[in-house]
């Protein structure tokens, strides 16, 4: 194994799986595939930006590997994040004649992977699912945990299933291709998940950053296998969702909000990185976290070239979106707020008029 390999367990109890990390992987595709599958046949869905770099690479890895690649590839972006987008692929993969046995592999960003992972829970009733995640975001965060689904007209999301993959393999190197917007991106969830669990990975993180951020691949590695050890963790403990797992919208009840009323001018990353810093103000209003703790959080979002303010989004349309989020129960918002920095809470009585100052606090 090379010098940057890390394997993470993810500890299901029905469906453990292995996520591997390694620089090259994706030239070994086919080896890997090899070990988790017997089919000759693989199905692969990638998307028109991810297709053209990388798809030749990984079918000639799977055609070494013994398999026979059939590749779908569907239109980049969240805007085709929707079940028409879908039908294609399912004709494709039925018309070759899958059986329950013949894997399908997601080679994308998030967007590819959620939709991928869709197909692969309800063609035939459920087909086995592996996951190349090309983002950061996709790495630490949408490929682990089985979430999959695609977006409708009312709200993201909102049409899935869950569906855990076989395992995931992570090249760190296909990163050096991504925009820098989008690795920032990234970034916003990777500063989430030590502020929700790990202090040292905090610190970790502030000392690594300008390393991280110049992509230096041997960091990157180490920062992507801790931060899918933190969420395979979170994962573990709450697979559907009833309890812990919540701790990883921090940010997110905020941030979503922040993203639907700028009509997704921000990026995810972007708009969680406000959502954290409304969080924050919030959580030193209530007396929780120290304005020192808020101080290093907002430094850090900032230095991973992050924004911590300058919105110009009308506060009372962000608190009204908020509102209407699928996670509102019985007509109350659930936040998940910091008491320091490795450890949250779930709050659900904060008062209007504290969340709309939060928010208001954005603008400055
Ligand atoms: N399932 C989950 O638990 C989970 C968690 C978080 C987010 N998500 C979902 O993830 C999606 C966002 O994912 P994303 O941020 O990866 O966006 P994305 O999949 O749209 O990728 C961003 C862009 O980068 C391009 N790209 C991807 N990898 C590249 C590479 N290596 N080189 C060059 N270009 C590359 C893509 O083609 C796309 O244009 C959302 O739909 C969100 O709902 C899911
Ligand atoms: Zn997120």
């Amino acid at each position: 194994m090379p010098a940057t390999g890390h394997t993470v367990k993810v500890n299901l109890p029905l469906s453990p799986y292995s996520v591997r990390i390694a620089a090259g992987l994706i030239e070994r595709v086919g080896a890997e595939v090899a070990s988790v599958s017997t089919s000759r046949r693989v199905g692969v869905v990638t998307d028109s930006t991810v297709g053209p770099l990388y798809i030749d690479r990984v079918t000639s890895s799977l055609r070494s590997g013994g398999f026979e690649p059939i590749v779908a590839t569907i239109p980049a972006g969240e805007a085709h994040k929707t079940l028409p987008t879908l039908l294609p692929v399912y004709d494709a993969f039925l018309n070759a004649r899958f059986e329950r046995s013949t894997p399908i592999i997601a080679l994308g960003g998030g967007v590819v992977g959620d939709m991928t992972g869709f197909v692969a829970a309800t063609i035939l009733r459920g087909v086995p699912f592996i996951q190349i995640p090309m983002t950061l975001l996709a790495m630490v965060d949408a490929s682990v945990g089985g979430k999959t689904g695609v977006d409708h007209a009312a709200g993201k999301n909102l049409i899935g299933a869950f569906h855990q993959p076989a395992i995931v393999l992570i090249d760190p190197d296909v990163l050096k291709s991504l925009p820098p917007r989008e690795l920032r991106s990234g970034l916003a969830e990777c500063i989430k998940h030590e502020i929700i669990r790990d202090e040292a990975g905090f610190a970790k993180l502030e000392a690594n950053l300008d390393r991280i951020l110049q992509l230096d691949i041997t960091t990157v590695a180490d920062l992507i296998a801790h931060n899918v050890q933190i969420k395979a963790n979170v994962v573990a403990a709450d697979p559907f969702e009833n309890g812990e797992r919540v701790h990883l919208n921090f940010g997110h009840t905020f941030g979503h909000a922040i993203e639907t009323v700028s009509n997704f001018s921000y990026a995810h990353g972007e708009a969680i990185a406000l959502g954290m810093t409304a969080a924050c103000h919030a959580a030193v209003k209530l007396g929780m976290l120290t304005q020192i703790d808020k101080d290093r959080i907002t430094r850090l979002i900032s230095r991973a070239g992050l924004p911590i303010a300058g919105m110009k989004l009308d506060v009372d349309a962000v608190v009204d979106a908020m509102f209407f989020d699928k996670k509102v129960k019985d007509g109350k918002l659930r936040f998940v707020l910091p008491g320091r920095i490795g450890h949250v809470v779930i709050r659900d009585d904060l008062p209007r008029g504290l969340v709309a100052e939060a928010i208001h606090s954005l603008k400055g």
